[in-house]
């Protein structure tokens, strides 16, 4: 049980010490562990920090926006702000197979990523939102097939060819803590507490191919997908949100008959998966009220045009895992 202000304070101060006057470069993702390690190091160093952020067009609906209106305008962190959704794209054009597809975006980001750190001339660190189960789980590395079965991407491997020292402050950090440090740090509470998201973004969430088409379609449904579970309230006042532990839509690129109006419709379907776990490693899908599933169902097909059809996951895992790919 620690002291939060104290915390911080602490921190700041170790920060400090570590990196003296040199300048830090951090890969912001959106994700909490790199938000709240920003949030710390800003507090820390101001302007000696500088965020790169990569999007490569699998994020999720206006995430480029909200990365840069928190950390840019709201906390006055220096953030580039890289598009490199062409670039992505036309790597992953062709490619159907999904260890692949992880492969190229992971090889890509860093790709991305290295070249933009590199006109950071000055820069000595290279921080990282590394928290405590990372740094067991590598540790155990080879020891369990489970984390071999799908390359999960990060920027490991920067440090050596960047010739950077590295720098992470949430080393220590269980989850728990983390989320917090960043509500201390005046992260905004719904970010904090946000369900995971994968690195290969909505590249393992549209089967098959990657186009840019199929991730603006699916890009929507999720938002209208994560906006009604949010809008669910029970009695402890928690959202459907809330007592999930991850929830998002998968696009399908195969196309059914519907009708709409007078006129028949031929297109693609959304799949949503919602699930409920302690340690991702077995998930039980959860049991999310029908009129629930409905309103979303018709907001979907409503809204997005190009979508007529959305069915529910009722998977477990084992023997399904979370992600369709
Ligand atoms: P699965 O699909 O294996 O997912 O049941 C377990 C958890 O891991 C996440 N996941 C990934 N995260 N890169 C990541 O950073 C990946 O390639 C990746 N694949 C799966 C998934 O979202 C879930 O939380």
């Amino acid at each position: 049980d620690w002291n939060m202000p104290d915390y911080i304070a602490e921190a700041v101060e170790s920060i400090r010490k570590q990196v003296g006057s040199d300048e830090v470069i951090l890969g912001l993702s959106g994700g909490v562990d790199s938000s709240v390690a920003a949030a710390l190091i800003h507090r820390a160093i101001g302007d000696q920090l500088t965020c790169v952020f990569v999007d490569h067009g699998l994020l999720r609906l206006d995430e480029g926006k909200m990365v840069m209106e928190m950390f840019a305008q709201n906390l006055g962190v220096k953030v580039i702000h890289v598009d490199a959704t062409a670039q992505f794209m036309g790597h992953l054009a062709g490619v159907t197979d999904p260890e692949a597809k992880r492969k190229i975006i992971g090889r890509e980001f860093v790709e991305v990523f290295q070249v933009e750190s590199a006109k950071l001339k000055n820069a000595k660190w290279l921080a990282q939102g590394t928290i405590y189960p990372d740094v067991i789980e590598s540790a155990g590395k080879g020891k369990n097939a489970a984390h071999t079965i799908k390359s999960h991407h990060n920027v490991g491997g920067l440090p050596e060819t960047l010739n950077l020292k590295l720098l992470e402050p949430l080393r220590e950090l269980f989850k728990d803590e983390v989320r917090k440090l960043g509500v201390a740090l005046g992260l905004p509470h719904a970010m904090v507490y946000r369900h995971p998201f994968p690195g290969p973004g909505l590249g393992v969430r549209i089967l098959g191919e990657v186009k840019k088409e199929f991730a603006d379609l699916l890009r929507r449904a999720d938002a209208i997908f994560i906006e009604e579970l949010r809008n669910t309230k029970d009695d402890n006042d928690q959202s459907w949100y809330d007592k999930t532990s991850q929830a998002f839509a998968v696009f399908l690129p195969v196309k059914s008959v519907g009708v709409m109006g007078d006129g028949r419709t031929y297109e693609y379907v959304v799949a949503l998966r919602a699930v409920q776990t302690q340690d991702f490693m077995t998930a039980h899908w959860a049991h999310l009220p029908h009129e629930l599933l409905g309103r979303v169902s018709n907001r979907i097909i409503n809204e997005v045009r190009g979508i007529n059809r959305v069915v529910y996951d009722i998977s477990g895992k084992p023997p399904a895992t979370i992600e369709w790919e």
